[in-house]
């Protein structure tokens, strides 16, 4: 019997994300490869109140088919959550998807036709080379620290990618006048620019920086921004929301509907009573002193074990730190397969390359671990390196 061959796509990706998710099940293995937060910091009591409550008082929410665009409660409360001074969002603005994940794979399915261009900020989340990988698009890459030509770059692409606040995987934030100029660029060049902002709330050393949307001033103009729970409440409800224009969000709405058709009405009671009570803003202090004081500690463990083998920046947020070997032959795709040999999983920069060329870099999460634990991890993440290089001379 011959079989029907698989898409092309499929032999160009790799699975790093499943390695890091299904790093959780392997017994002693030290996590620093996911973008995971800490289950210390899910307000677990009041969520099981509110998910009591949300099937015994409102089963016709909770329990049924939602509208695909979400709860009007939930699009409500997304709407004066973001809107602004000179900003003002409806609910009509908004769509509620089944996390992050899958606005960007909307999002993809809405711009791109195959071979289309993306602006991207390189390096770029993986997921979202995931997620537009099957339309094979040509990538951009936008350096958006120091760009100096931003219209250049927008000038002919379906949209622009960029996530502004402590970019997944790099940890940087995106100056203000930057964003500033990538928003004039869209406005100019009539290029979409998505704002992808999982990380907008966790900043450990400033308050935040104004959004592009913000910025924009204009709910119908051509930012496509991007929010979800997974960071700032919990990743199992897998509720995050798009907000732009009128017209993109049915554009958006109708690839959903050939997607999962609605995310689940459970999830979205809870999330929208999480937010309206205060109950999210409440937790946010606690968690942002826990994630302070591991950046540190794993900046302290990397500072020991591994500053003669990488150079870093320090992140001012998120959950990140980005690091780059010093000795371009230290291959990162061979030292996740040693450093898991060795019990810790880290991100190789691979992942984060549309090509999948670079592999000079890794991807170190902090937010998982308590402090003894991300020392151990950089402990063994040191005799991986070791190991590696020993067997390479
Ligand atoms: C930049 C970025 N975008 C989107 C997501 C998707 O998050 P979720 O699907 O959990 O909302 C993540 C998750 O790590 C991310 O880092």
């Amino acid at each position: 019997m011959t079989r029907a061959p698989f898409a092309r796509w499929m032999g160009q990706t790799n699975d790093v994300t499943r390695t890091f998710l299904g790093a959780g099940q392997i017994p002693g293995l030290v996590n620093l490869g996911g973008g995971l937060p800490d289950p210390s910091t899910w307000p677990v009591a009041e969520l099981s109140e509110l998910a009591r409550r949300a099937v015994a008082d409102t089963p016709e929410q909770s329990l049924a088919y939602p509208p695909i665009e979400g709860l009007p409660a939930l699009r409500d409360a997304i709407a004066a959550r973001f809107s602004a001074p000179g900003l003002s969002l409806t609910r009509e603005n908004v769509l509620i998807v089944s996390g992050g994940m899958q606005g960007l794979d909307l999002i993809g399915k809405v711009l791109l036709d195959e071979g289309g261009v993306v602006a991207a900020q390189s390096p770029a989340y993986l997921g979202a080379l995931d997620a537009w990988r099957p339309r094979g698009p040509v990538y951009r890459p936008m350096r958006l620290q120091d760009d100096p030509d931003l219209h250049a770059a927008l000038q002919g692409a379906q949209f622009a990618y960029a996530v502004p606040n402590f970019s997944n995987p790099s940890g940087r934030l995106v100056p203000t006048a930057q964003r500033r100029a990538l928003v004039e660029a869209a406005q100019a060049t009539g290029a979409w620019l998505v704002e992808d902002d999982p990380y907008g709330t966790l900043y450990y050393d400033s308050a935040p920086l104004p959004r592009m949307l913000t910025l924009s001033g204009d709910p119908e103009g051509p930012v496509i921004y991007m929010g979800t729970l997974s960071k700032e409440l919990a990743p199992g409800f897998r509720v995050g929301w798009v907000i732009a224009a009128r017209e993109m969000i049915e554009a958006l709405a109708l690839a959903k509907q050939g997607s999962d058709m609605c995310t689940a009405g459970l999830s979205q009671v809870i999330a929208a009573e999480a937010l309206t009570s205060g109950l999210v803003d409440r937790c946010l202090p606690a968690t942002l002193d826990l994630y302070r004081a591991r950046r540190d500690a794993l900046l302290g463990a990397m500072e020991r074990d591994l500053a003669h083998a990488f150079r870093w920046e320090r992140p001012a947020g998120g959950m990140f730190v980005w690091a780059r070997a010093r000795d371009p032959r230290l291959d990162t795709d061979a030292l996740l397969a040693e450093g898991l040999e060795h019990g810790v999983c880290i991100s190789p920069s691979s992942a984060f390359d549309p090509e999948g060329r670079d592999r000079g870099a890794v991807r170190l999460n902090f937010t998982l671990n308590t402090p003894e634990r991300l020392k151990e991890g950089v402990r063994r993440l040191a005799l991986a390196v070791e190991a590696l290089t020993r067997r390479a001379a």
